[in-house]
């Protein structure tokens, strides 16, 4: 039985959005049944393994397995070594946390804005943002999408810019044939439990760049990354660690007087082996159940293309859409009443649990704050606000779930349109 909150379970949606992005298997279960009779549940074979076999899924030298998309996101400001005052241009339509480890850094955030239906950042609108401090561009491949990488990239190029791929909604997804998260510098994926694949909680750090991927191996778990030396500590005199501490653990753990120079400190960043343990078995079945929200999508499509007043996302022909996320966008012009009314009548009167992703993130107050306001960001303003609807998807929608939601959206539209 799904364990789902008290107040959810009151409002019995005929749709409900799920707090699992796909009900776990047997599979899944044994593999995290034999990770609990490992003699460690921490820094053991199974992140080993599953580092590995991510790494050979998006094409990527390296990963750094994670507690977060969050984590790896703090990971990759850290590696990049973003600093105060350093200029970073990304996209409004994301969730906050994408900004949040630049932020913490002391970073501008400038922002780009959106293309209206893929919902990615418009690489147009990146060039004119670009200063002389201007260090990195954080894209986002939103609701499973990949944003369109090839023009981003050769501005990066031109600037001497590093990027960034927020990748949490699009493990499995490409872009021109590859897969995303190893196009830019570095890429974050989560595994939440809402995600195309799931750890519980988990994310992944991933580059083809050596340098970035040993920071992050050292500042991911907790250790110093730098220049090391032997430094006797004047504050406590001539004392040396005795040899049985010369573990380069246990050195770079807990000692600093073997650090001289340029040094960074890491966190603890690291993923259970149970979440690793999952996350071997949710890669076996990646690509079925992306193929699963591809065929859902593929149904919804068909059952809503032809309404009047509703505006199909289409997928792009250099992406292949994973669809975290199933995005339709509704014509206020064309029904004669606003969104939210739209969004009440599917809930209320049909029973369809409406998610809207993402209020556009440079409205909210610590940006409002830097002069960000209504009118800086149009596209993703009018596209949040008027048009953009986002309906439930995962692998275990129903047959029936699927031809109530195209029912629903119809007559939701006909009944509004016609009062
Ligand atoms: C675009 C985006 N980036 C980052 C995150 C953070 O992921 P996590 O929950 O794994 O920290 C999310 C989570 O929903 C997200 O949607």
């Amino acid at each position: 039985m799904p364990v789902i909150s008290e107040a959810k379970a009151a409002q019995s949606f005929v749709v409900p959005y799920s707090g699992v992005s796909n009900r776990l298997d047997d599979t899944d279960i044994a593999a995290v049944t034999a990770a609990l009779a490992q003699d460690t549940l921490a820094i053991g074979p199974c992140n080993a393994e599953f580092e590995r076999r991510f790494g050979a899924v998006v094409g990527a030298k390296h990963v750094q397995a994670t507690s977060s998309c969050t984590t790896a996101l703090f990971l990759a400001a850290q590696a990049l070594e973003l600093a105060e005052g350093d200029e970073v241009i990304t996209t409004p339509q994301t969730f906050w946390v994408t900004t949040w480890p630049l932020q913490a850094r002391g970073c501008v955030i400038r922002f780009a804005d959106i293309d209206p239906n893929s919902l990615t950042i418009d690489p147009a609108t990146i060039e004119p943002l670009i200063t002389e401090r201007t260090k990195s561009i954080w894209v986002v491949h939103h609701g499973g999408q990949a944003a369109d990488m090839d023009p981003i990239m050769e501005i990066a190029r031109r600037h001497g810019l590093t990027v960034v791929e927020d990748c949490a909604h699009v493990p499995g997804g490409t872009y021109r044939d590859r897969r995303v998260g190893a196009i830019g510098d570095i890429g974050c994926f989560s595994f939440h439990s809402l995600k195309n694949m799931t750890t519980g909680e988990g994310g992944a750090f991933v580059t083809n760049n050596d340098q970035y991927a040993d920071k992050a191996r050292h500042l991911g778990t907790l250790h110093v990354w730098g220049e090391l030396h032997e430094r006797p500590d004047p504050r406590i005199g001539p004392y040396r660690q005795p040899e049985y501490y010369r573990d380069p653990h246990v050195r770079r753990s807990y000692t600093m007087d073997y650090v001289a120079g340029r040094y960074l400190v890491g966190n603890n960043y690291r993923m259970s082996e149970l979440s690793a343990a999952l996350g071997i078995a949710q890669l076996d079945k990646l690509d079925r159940l992306n193929d699963r929200r591809r065929a859902i999508a593929a149904e919804l499509d068909a059952g809503l293309r032809d309404v009047p007043g509703i505006e199909l996302q289409s997928e792009r022909s250099y992406a292949r859409h994973v669809y975290h996320l199933y995005t339709l966008f509704y014509c206020p012009d064309v029904v004669g009443v606003p969104k939210d009314d739209f969004i009440r009548r599917l809930q209320e009167h049909h029973g369809v649990e409406i998610i809207l992703r993402y209020f556009p993130i440079h409205l909210l107050p610590e940006f409002r704050a830097l002069g960000y306001k209504y009118g800086s960001c149009p596209v993703a303003e009018r596209t949040y606000f008027e048009r953009q609807v986002q309906l439930p998807i995962y692998p275990h929608l129903t047959d029936d779930q699927i031809q109530h939601m195209i029912r629903a959206v119809r007559e939701a539209v006909a009944t509004l349109g016609a009062a």
